[in-house]
């Protein structure tokens, strides 16, 4: 079985064919980055007119690097939300569309799924069970993963998710939209120790973050000090430190109160390589095993819509709405 995944959701346009017998056949995609940059963040009604655009030719790409025709797809994958909603009506509109005039079933996919399951595109692959951290620009949740469709959520932030806060506080440091990678790679010349940020809720006893207060932590460093290129290195260090230190030490704990060996992360503050190295330390420390997805399917893909339509296709959609419930949906 062919399926064709279709992720609208924000501001990529990510088309993929994934074969349930032979994996991933192409996948293409389309970052808005600079056409959102000079607002300092995302336009929804740009990035609905730049998917429809975008969103025929990606596709024909797609078919062609998989050497397939159209009529060779067996089934539609496309992201449902949570997102914006313009957005999501390109991916949705296509979607039924192509479903329509092929005549094949059509699944609509959550996007925290999609995620979620990004690192089963890699091998080695996690087996169920397994705990997932997933770290997004909307979400930081700590889940525990049964099997496909059977979540159970641990603790997730209360105020604002942990790429949200790497963006703000890039943004706050001047950087440009989404910050998250330009903060990482300011953070590589800092000196470490010379800021001290709080950990907020490090010992909460649950599975629960909070980031907001750490992102003002920083906007009052950045009001008491001149802020040259150096300082503003080790102000974007003290604070991935700071997020890092609470990501680690809760997903550790989760693993351990769980009883299990396997860390998946997913989302793209996954992508942040001082959080993998630490993870990867730590879990070899206790014995246990991260995945990661790709470094292209970390952010949002449509690998992975795919993926997760595949996945749903063999299992028949048993209880899915029920299964999504876990996700909070926040954007
Ligand atoms: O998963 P994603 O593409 O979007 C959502 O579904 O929200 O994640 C985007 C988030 C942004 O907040 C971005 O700044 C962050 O992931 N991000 C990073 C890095 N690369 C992307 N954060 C920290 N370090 C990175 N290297
Ligand atoms: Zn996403």
């Amino acid at each position: 079985m062919i399926v064709l995944g279709i992720e609208t959701s924000c501001d990529e346009t990510g088309i993929a064919l994934y074969h349930t017998k032979y994996g991933l056949l192409s996948h293409t995609l389309y970052s808005q980055t600079e056409i959102h940059n000079e607002y300092g963040g995302v336009v929804p009604e740009l990035a609905s007119r730049d998917h429809i655009r975008r969103v025929i030719p990606l596709i024909k790409q797609a078919l062609k690097e998989a050497n397939i025709c159209l009529k060779e797809v067996n089934a539609i994958a496309y992201t449902q939300g949570p997102g914006l909603a313009g957005a999501l009506l390109v991916g949705a509109c296509i979607g039924s569309a192509l479903s329509f005039a092929l005549e094949i079933p059509i699944l609509n996919i959550h996007h925290l799924e999609g995620h979620l399951l990004s690192p089963l595109l890699s091998t080695p692959s996690p087996t169920f069970p397994f705990v997932a951290l997933l770290v997004s620009g909307g979400h930081t949740q700590l889940i525990k993963v049964n099997g496909i469709g059977e979540y159970i959520l641990l603790g997730e932030t209360v105020d604002d998710a942990a790429g949200e806060a790497f963006d703000k506080t890039a943004k706050l440091l001047g950087l440009d939209y989404p910050g998250g990678r330009a903060l990482a790679e300011l953070a590589e010349q800092g000196q470490s120790g010379r800021f001290k940020l709080p950990r907020p809720m490090r010992y909460s006893g649950d599975f629960n973050f909070s980031f907001s207060g750490l992102k003002t932590a920083v906007s009052t460093l950045i009001k008491n000090h001149h802020i040259t290129q150096q300082t503003g290195a080790d102000i974007a260090l003290a604070f991935q430190e700071a997020v890092i230190d609470i990501l680690a030490e809760k997903s550790l704990s989760a693993l351990m109160q769980n009883g299990l060996s396997q860390l998946v992360i997913a989302g793209g503050v996954g992508a942040n390589i001082q959080l993998r190295k630490r993870l990867v330390r730590e879990t070899t420390n206790i014995g246990a095993t991260v995945f990661f997805p790709e470094f292209e399917f970390c952010t949002d893909n449509g690998a992975m819509i795919a993926f997760a339509g595949a996945m749903r296709l063999q299992q028949q959609e048993i209880n899915y709405q029920h299964s999504m419930s876990c996700f909070t949906v926040r954007a």
